[in-house]
């Protein structure tokens, strides 16, 4: 999902509040495409990690923000007993008939991300016996790694819960995103990205622990200085089966440890560093070993470096971010080339706290915090390596930290 023709400024600094629709021409899109009007119109946001990747389905923290786009969904009930979905960012329309059990559709249609969400409501329990009309807008880069599908999810979980009157809390819809993702999506996922849609707030980054789900809002003032996402342009792609393959190798890794006397751990976060070292040659599986040592190394950082943001130490903050990408790239490899060529360039700059790459990786973006007399330097230097190094062109958008999900109207 996402408006890749309207965000195409290549080599210009995005301001992404210039990027949104007005509500009443998402509400005449609307009538336009079903003949009569929305009844509520729902939006939920990307998001941006700043530091703790791939911890999170090995039960770590992460410290990811909300963004101010997201997807915006307008929704009202109809009289034909289907449920249909349309988006203003793609041209496949689906019907589906209420009565069916949902299943996956074919051709990674988008619309599997909202049908997913339909059937964790039926899977609950939830009877839903209306057809619905749905009409979704994004503004989340394209392909960019900015969870624009978690957006999607979280969104419909909520405007399905107005709708309903199921009265979730956003964990709740945050899990019933999860679940779609893994079951109509394929992708083995964490909880971050659909807990950072739900739970986000302006100006704040979420320390979650994502084996209780407890969490803290941790305000993100940074004075003089901006968080700087830039696009690759090399699609990330999730459902290319690399991430799953990182989800097993962890399964691997844990199970290689727990036979090495570590039986009571439940998984990889609870593993110290100083334990993981005194056993780390005794795993037998090369590949298993390094997917470890980035996580119990990436864990031990994330902790660090919420503690050391608390503090206001932000140089040992953009330290850490530093140390998180080298081990992504050398021990979880889930950079390549582009990501690379970014990091090492911002890390060339003068004024550049710390940059990494976010999210999933295989492309998408990195996240840099940049002072702010350093920006235009930034832009020029990294924009000139990369273009060097790997002939594509890149973006930087100053992240604005929004909230999560919410109802407009
Ligand atoms: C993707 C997944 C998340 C998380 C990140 C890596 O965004 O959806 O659950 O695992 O990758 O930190």
């Amino acid at each position: 999902m996402g408006s890749e023709n309207i965000l195409y400024l290549c080599g210009k600094i995005i301001n992404h509040s210039h990027f949104i629709m007005e509500i009443s021409q998402l509400k005449q899109a609307f009538l336009e495409a079903y003949n009569h009007d929305a009844a509520a119109v729902f939006f939920s946001p990307g998001r941006v990690n700043l530091i703790g990747e791939h911890t999170d389905y090995n039960g770590g923290h992460v410290f990811p923000c909300a963004l101010s786009f997201g997807i915006y969904l307008l929704i009202a009930p109809n009289d034909c007993k289907q449920w249909r979905f349309r988006s203003l960012n793609l041209p496949e329309i689906i019907s589906i008939d209420v009565t069916s059990a949902p299943r996956k559709l074919p051709n990674n249609s988008w619309a599997n991300y909202p049908l997913g969400v339909f059937a964790q409501f039926l899977k609950n329990g939830v009877r839903i016996e209306s057809g619905y009309d749905i009409l979704a807008w994004g503004n989340v880069p394209a392909g960019a790694g900015l969870s624009s599908s978690a957006a999607l999810e979280v969104v419909t979980a909520y405007a399905l819960d107005t709708m309903l009157g199921t009265h979730l809390d956003r964990t709740q819809m945050a899990l019933y995103g999860q679940a779609a993702e893994h079951d109509f999506a394929g992708v083995n996922c964490g909880i971050m990205d659909q807990f950072a849609s739900a739970q986000g707030k302006q100006d704040h980054a979420i320390d979650l622990d994502c084996t209780t789900l407890q969490y803290e809002l941790v305000p993100i003032k940074l004075d003089g200085m901006k968080v700087v996402i830039t696009n690759t342009h090399s699609p990330h792609k999730l459902d290319s089966g690399a991430y799953n393959t990182r989800v097993a190798q962890c399964q691997e890794a844990l199970s290689q440890i727990r036979a090495l006397g570590f039986s009571h751990i439940e998984n990889l976060a609870q593993l110290s560093q100083s334990d993981f070292d005194s056993i780390a040659d005794l795993i037998s599986d090369p590949v298993a070993k390094m997917r470890a040592r980035h996580v119990v190394g990436e864990v031990a950082r994330t902790n660090e470096a919420i503690a050391a943001l608390k503090q206001g130490n932000i140089t040992r903050f953009g330290q850490l971010m530093n140390l998180s990408h080298i081990s992504l790239r050398d021990d979880y490899e889930v950079t390549g080339p582009q990501l690379d060529a970014l990091a090492e360039a911002a890390w060339h700059v003068d004024g550049v706290i710390g940059s990494r790459m976010t999210g999933g990786g295989f492309g998408g973006c990195t996240i840099s915090i940049v002072r702010d007399k350093a920006i235009d330097l930034f832009i020029e230097q990294v924009s000139k390596e990369y273009t060097q190094r790997t002939g594509l062109k890149a973006d930087f958008y100053i992240a604005q930290i929004g909230d999560g999900a919410k109802q407009l109207e």
